[in-house]
This record gives structure tokens, sequence and C-alpha cells, in this order.
């Protein structure tokens, strides 16, 4: 990633409204069953993000027809279920961990060989959670040293259903394995400890693909045929989430949030906040292409430091960079643990936050599973942190320049593209102060 680096320090007070791009998990699943779908669909709300343009560009070079008529529309000319053809090269997921994970169970069924690559963050993150299950469904994969990318995908394998009880809970590795699962023969059935995102589970079935799930389990058989259907994105709840928090801590804040995904899955953080005493309020509670989406209304308020419930945890695991800001900014200590899957992220986001943290004069003890962190009532002291190529790591230090009392100072940032382009336009018309540099 380039060295791109922001300076961030407090603005005015968040007022106005904020609509957030399309839903990373939903654009990439939107792309891929669109692709091996029979007939034309159309995707509106597609996150014109790094990652999901990633997946895109791998199945155009797969032989799909995907045509972009406007920004945030796609028209997808799928190519049916088995017409997917081998590439010319090296298919380059950039830094989506979901991209290479789905891919790898797409691909391990299909008659051709394939590599997928990814960019320096990926390239570190571990695939055998993937692989091991999809060798036992009869694919032939191999990773690189270490169980982390490059993988090499031999095509031409007879894929069979296993049952699987999962230890991670993991929409990624889930989705792996039914993608998978459509080529295989008989049924695949997937066991999570804890319910994951279901976006793959729903979109199969508004595919017109039979498939049975509930909070924690998903089975399907392999056999049938995608039909193509319009996909409507809902906007990110993840993106959203560094504006809940940003209103959350600076004084005389007002922000309202327009539209945002409410999949239960993915709004642990609005249980946790709420919590700690935040003041967010949903309006027009509606659904959008089959999903749920509110406007929801943020008010600064005092937080103060709570055991974050395990039970939240997978409902909010992309959140904690942005809960940790708003724990530093709480009276007195807040308490993560179970998350030990942030370790593997896009960076350790435990060892990344904590020295980002301690970088502004927050305490913060690290264990393996989570942090103990001391909120401070007086904010951040000024600094220089580093993204260490994470997104989301560097959202987050824009919202504690908020409350900094000097300049704080992010390097790496421009990652964020991968997830949330526009990022600092949308950030400063809401009153943050926050520069490119
Ligand atoms: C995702 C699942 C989660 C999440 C990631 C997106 C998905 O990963 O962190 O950002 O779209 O399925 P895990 O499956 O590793 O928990």
């Amino acid at each position: 990633m380039s060295e791109a680096s922001w300076t961030a320090a407090p603005g005015a007070p968040l007022r106005g409204e904020v609509r957030v791009p399309g839903d990373k998990s939903v654009s990439h699943r939107a792309i891929m069953l669109a692709s091996i779908a029979d007939g034309t669909s159309r995707i509106d709300g597609f996150l014109e993000g790094e990652d999901a343009r990633a997946t895109e560009a791998i199945f155009r070079s797969l032989g799909a027809g995907i045509e972009a008529p406007e920004p945030g529309v796609r028209i997808v000319h799928g190519v049916g279920i088995d017409g997917l053809r081998r590439a010319d090269g090296p298919l380059d997921c950039g830094n989506a961990g979901t991209g290479m994970r789905l891919l790898a169970g797409l691909l391990a069924g299909q008659a051709f060989d394939s590599t997928l690559i990814g960019d320096a963050s990926l390239s570190k993150r571990p695939m055998r959670r993937v692989t091991g299950p999809l060798a036992a469904m009869g694919a032939r994969i191999e990773t690189g040293a270490g169980g982390t990318p490059p993988l090499r995908i031999h095509g031409g394998q007879a894929l069979r259903g296993i049952e699987f009880d999962n230890t991670l809970a993991s929409a990624q590795v889930k989705s792996s394995l039914l993608l998978a699962g459509l080529y295989a023969d008989g049924e695949t059935v997937v066991h999570e400890p804890r319910p994951t995102r279901d976006y793959t589970e729903r979109m199969l079935a508004a595919f017109g693909w039979p498939v049975d799930f509930a909070p924690g389990l998903a089975r399907l058989r392999g056999g049938y045929r995608l039909q193509a259907t319009d996909v409507r994105v809902p906007a990110d709840f993840s993106s959203a989430a560094f504006f809940l928090v940003a209103a959350s801590i600076v004084p005389g804040s007002d922000l309202l949030l327009r539209r945002v995904g409410m999949n239960p899955r993915r709004t642990g953080l609005l249980h946790v906040l709420r919590l700690m005493g935040a003041d967010i309020v949903e309006a027009n509670v509606g659904e959008e292409g089959g999903e749920p989406v509110a406007d929801l209304r943020v008010r600064h308020a005092p937080l103060r430091g709570i055991d974050v419930p395990e039970q939240h945890v997978p409902d909010m695991i992309d959140e904690f960079p942005a809960l940790f800001i708003a724990a530093a900014c709480a009276a007195g200590v807040t308490r993560v643990t179970g998350a030990e899957e942030l370790r593997v992220k896009e960076s350790d986001r435990i060892a990344t936050m904590a020295a980002g943290l301690r970088a502004l004069g927050v305490a913060i003890e690290e264990a393996p599973d989570g942090a103990n962190i001391a909120g401070r009532a007086d904010g951040f002291a000024g600094g220089r942190v580093h993204s260490h190529g994470d997104h989301r790591i560097a959202m987050s230090f824009a919202i504690a320049g908020q409350r900094a009392r000097g300049p704080v100072i992010i390097d790496d940032t421009a990652n964020v593209a991968t997830s949330f382009p526009g990022f600092v336009t949308m950030a400063k018309a809401a009153g943050f102060g926050l520069r490119e540099d």
C-alpha cells in the first residue's frame, strides 16, 4: 500500500445527514452468484470499493459479462452454473479475505485450475480454515507455506458434500463450503458455534437455489441452477459504525445516518454502544432488497466502560477498532474477551489498536482474545499512528482525532479505498477535522 497519510484534529460537532456506501459482504456475493446464474441480473447499490471491484474483475476474467452503466450499478450477464472458464493468469483478490475464501470454495468445483493471490495484508492471512474442510469435500488446493496465499486450486475434482462442525464463528468459512456445495454430490451442512451473517444463504435462496438455514446452521444440496435476479445492496453497517462512534463521542453532535443495513448478524455494535450509554434512535424501519434497513439518529452522550458480552462478538466482528475508540472515551474500563479472531483480520487488530491507542496516551492491556481499555474523560493526546495496511484502523483513528488535544497523524491510509471510497469527503461534510496529506 502507498504511504498516504491523514491528519485528524477536532472539527465541528457532527451534524446533518450521511448515507454510507453499499455493503461489502453483499457486493462480493452479488457478483459471484449473478455471474454463475442463468440470465441477466442487475445489482444496485454495489460498493465501488477496491475489494468488491477485485471480485468483479476476477469474474470478468472467468468469462462473466459485467457492465457498469453508472456508479453503484452492475449489469451481470451470467454464464450459468458450469459456464465459467479458465482465466489467463492468477486471480488477484487484492485486500479481500472474503473474496479469496469464498472463491476458494467456488473455484474448487470448476473443471479448470485457478490461482488466487492477494496484497501484502491478505498474503499473511490464514487459509487452512477453508482449505481443510474443502479438502474433506474432495477439493485439491495448495497453500503457501504456513497455510497462507497464494492458493493453487486444481479443478476437475469430484466434490462430495460433508457435514462440518466449525469451531470458528466464520461466515467466510460457511460461505466457502456452501459455494463448493453447489458443485458437490449430496448434502453440505455447516454448523457454527455462534450464528454468523447469512447473506450467502439468503442470496442463494433469492437466486432460486433450495437452501435450508437457521441461526448457526446452513444446509444445501448440489445439482440445481441459479436464476438471475436483481439485487439491492443495503448501506454497509460497518461503514456507518465510524459515524455512530464519532457522533457519540463528539460533544454537540446530532447526526442522521440514512438507510443503514440492519441485518441482526451485523448490528452488535449498536447493542454494545447502547449498553455504554449511547443515544441512538432507529426510525423509518423498513426493508430494501429483502434486508432490514433503518435511519439511525445518533446524538452525543457520555459513555461508560462495560464488559462487552461475548454473545455480541460475531455480530460486531468488524467493528472492534471503532469500539476501542469509544471505549477510550468512556468513563471506566471496557473489557473485550472472546475476540481472538481480531488477530487475523486485515491486521492484528488487537495489537494495531493497542499500539495506536498507547501512542495517543490511552492505557490498554492486551490479552490473546481481547483487551482492557481504560477510558479517559479528557480524550486523546496528539500523536502518530500506523494503520498497518488496515482500512478500519485508519478510519478509527480519524475518529480519535476528533477528541484529541493535538493533531493525530495516521500513516498508510490508501487502504480505506478497499471498503469506504469517499470516506474523507463524507466525514468532512459531517464536521470531521480531517486532511489528506
Ligand atoms: C465476512 C465475514 C467476516 C468479516 C468479514 C466479512 C463475510 O469474516 O470479518 O469482514 O462477508 O462473510 P470471518 O468469516 O473471518 O469472521
